[in-house]
C-alpha cells in the first residue's frame, strides 16, 4: 500500500497569553492511499489538531506532515474538511454551497454539483436555503460541498455527532455508500466507538498528555459489517476496557481482534 497521509515526529505547542500548552512532543502516523483511518481519544488530546495539521491549517512546532510526500503548506488543496456543524453560507442555495467546493475544480462544476446532490439524497433541494434544512439535510449538503473539491484525502471532525441517534446512523451508512464514487483517503475524528466500528479500515486511539498513539486496530470484518457481528463486538469491549468502561470478559482467546502495536 502507498502511504498517503504520513505525520513524522510531529510536536505541537500552542502559545497563548504567555503558556505553552504541548499538545504532541512526538507523534507519528500514517494512512495509506485509499484507507479510512477513525481516531478515537479523550476531549481535548489534540484529533482536531491532528486534522488541522493534515489540512494545512495549523504548521508542527517540529516534524513534518506530508501527503503522497509532499509536505502541506497552508495554501494546500488537497483536503476537504467537513465539521461538525455543516458550516454553509446562509445567503447561498443550497447547489450554491456546494458549488463551492468544485470552484477551483476544472469542467462542468453544474453537472457535478447535481451529480453530488444526487448522491447525497437531495437532488430535488438544490434551490432551497440553508435555513430550511433539518440538521441531517445541512451535514449532507456540508459532505457534497467536500466532496465536490475532489480532495485527496477527507477529513472529517466528529461531521454526525450533532444529529439525533437515527439520522446518525442514515449518514454513516449514506457516507459508505457515497465512498464508492469517492474512493479517497478518510481521517475521521468520532467519540462514537461504534460508528469508528462500522466505517472504518483502522482505528487508531491517542492518549496521555501530551497525546500519543496508545493503539491502533484493523477492523476484521468486511464492508459492508453487520452492526451485530460478534467479532466486533469483541473488539467494541477491549476499545471500550481501555477507556476504563465495563470490564472485559474473560474469555478463552484473550488476544484482542485486530490489535496492532502502536506505530
Ligand atoms: N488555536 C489554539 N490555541 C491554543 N490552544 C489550542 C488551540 N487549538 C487547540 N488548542 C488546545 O490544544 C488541545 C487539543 O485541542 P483539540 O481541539 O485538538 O482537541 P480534541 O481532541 O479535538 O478535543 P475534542 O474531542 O473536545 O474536540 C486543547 O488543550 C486545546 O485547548
Ligand atoms: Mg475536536
Amino acid at each position: 500500500m502507498t502511504q498517503d497521509v504520513t505525520l513524522a515526529q510531529v510536536a505541537k505547542v500552542f502559545r497563548r497569553n504567555g503558556t505553552s500548552t504541548p499538545v504532541f512532543d512526538d507523534i507519528s502516523l500514517t494512512v495509506d492511499r485509499g484507507e479510512f483511518v477513525a481516531i478515537l481519544g479523550p476531549s481535548g488530546c489534540g484529533k482536531s489538531t491532528i486534522l488541522r495539521l493534515i489540512a494545512g491549517l495549523e504548521q508542527p512546532t517540529a516534524g513534518q506532515v506530508a501527503i503522497g510526500g509532499r509536505e502541506v503548506s497552508v495554501t494546500d488543496d488537497r483536503c476537504a474538511v467537513v465539521f461538525q456543524e455543516p458550516r454553509l453560507l446562509p445567503w447561498r442555495t443550497v447547489s450554491a454551497n456546494v458549488a463551492l467546493g468544485a470552484r477551483r475544480r476544472k469542467g462542468d462544476q453544474r453537472h457535478r454539483v447535481r451529480a453530488l446532490l444526487d448522491e447525497v439524497g437531495l437532488a430535488d433541494t438544490a434551490k432551497a436555503w440553508p435555513h430550511q434544512l433539518s440538521g441531517g439535510m445541512a451535514q449532507r449538503v456540508a459532505l457534497a460541498r467536500g466532496l465536490a473539491a475532489e480532495p485527496d484525502v477527507l477529513l472529517l471532525d466528529e461531521p454526525f455527532a450533532a444529529l439525533d441517534a437515527l439520522t446518525r446512523l442514515k449518514m454513516q451508512d449514506l457516507l459508505l455508500q457515497v465512498r464508492e464514487h469517492h474512493p479517497q483517503t478518510v481521517v475521521l475524528v468520532t467519540h462514537d466507538i461504534d460508528e469508528a466500528l462500522h466505517l472504518a479500515d483502522r482505528i487508531v486511539i491517542l492518549g496521555d498528555t501530551p497525546a500519543r498513539v496508545v493503539a491502533t486496530h484493523r477492523i476484521p470484518a468486511p464492508r459492508p459489517r453487520e452492526r451485530s457481528n460478534p467479532t466486533i463486538g469483541r473488539l467494541r469491549d477491549d476499545i471500550l476496557h481501555r477507556f476504563g468502561v465495563g470490564v472485559t470478559p474473560e474469555r478463552e482467546d484473550t488476544d484482542c481482534p485486530g490489535a496492532l502495536a502502536a506505530d
